[in-house]
């Protein structure tokens, strides 16, 4: 996937530190392991897949080397407290949206790292020319919907009972959408072309 409009690693200092954004590799295969086993199971429910499972994560390294994930980890110290993806699937019938998905160490939260991680991934959103950016979570994650309608994303769907937690409670899920190409048309009308790149 392009990232061409991007450079990393990029240091940026936040409230919990100075944190290093670079894009995730197979070499982070223990890092990011250790990370997410560390999450609350809560916190994993807006995901398809348990990434604190060494399978599934496997696989995620597989689509990363594949050019259908970008994931890129918020580093402290060392240690990953974040991760944000990016996944699209050229050969659906949806290859103009991608998906954003991302978390942050319980330990780390609301320290501004998620706002980071939510911009990085947004605009390598942009950058890889995507059309539609859509983002899903469980509608107790206040932090997450204030951040992306804060980027301009508006709620398209209300999932009501689509996720089970492993004491089998069922969730809603809230689909937030991001009409990329909308806003980029009515920024050119206003004639601002440059304002949303490519
Ligand atoms: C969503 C998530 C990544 C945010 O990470 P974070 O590092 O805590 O985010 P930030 O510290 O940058 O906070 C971002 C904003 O959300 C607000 N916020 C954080 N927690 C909040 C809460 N419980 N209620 C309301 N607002 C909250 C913060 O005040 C901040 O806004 P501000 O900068 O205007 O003050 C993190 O909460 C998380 O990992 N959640 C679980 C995974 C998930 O559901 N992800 C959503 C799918 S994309």
């Amino acid at each position: 996937m392009s990232s061409e409009t991007r450079s990393y690693p990029r240091r940026v200092t936040t409230e919990a530190g100075e944190i290093e954004f670079r894009l995730m590799s197979r070499a982070d295969e223990a890092a990011v392991l250790a990370f997410a086993q560390e999450l609350p199971i809560h916190d994993l429910l807006f995901l398809p897949r348990d990434i604190s499972e060494s399978k599934v994560l496997a696989a995620w390294l597989k689509e990363i080397e594949r050019g259908a994930i970008t994931s890129l980890l918020a580093v402290k110290a060392g240690r990953v407290v974040g991760c944000g993806t990016l996944v699209r699937d050229p050969l659906s019938w949806s290859p103009h949206v991608g998906e954003i998905r991302n978390v942050v160490s319980s330990d780390v939260r609301g320290q501004g790292v998620g706002r980071v991680l939510s911009q990085e991934t947004f605009a390598l959103a942009l950058g890889a020319g995507l059309e539609k950016v859509v983002v899903q979570m469980t509608v107790d994650q206040t932090g997450a919907i204030a951040i992306f309608e804060g980027l301009g994303f508006k709620a398209e769907a209300l999932l009501r009972d689509q996720v089970k937690d492993k004491a089998g409670k069922k969730h809603d899920i809230v689909v937030l959408g991001h009409n990329v190409a909308q806003v980029r048309a009515q920024l050119e009308a206003y004639g601002l072309p440059g304002a949303v790149q490519h």
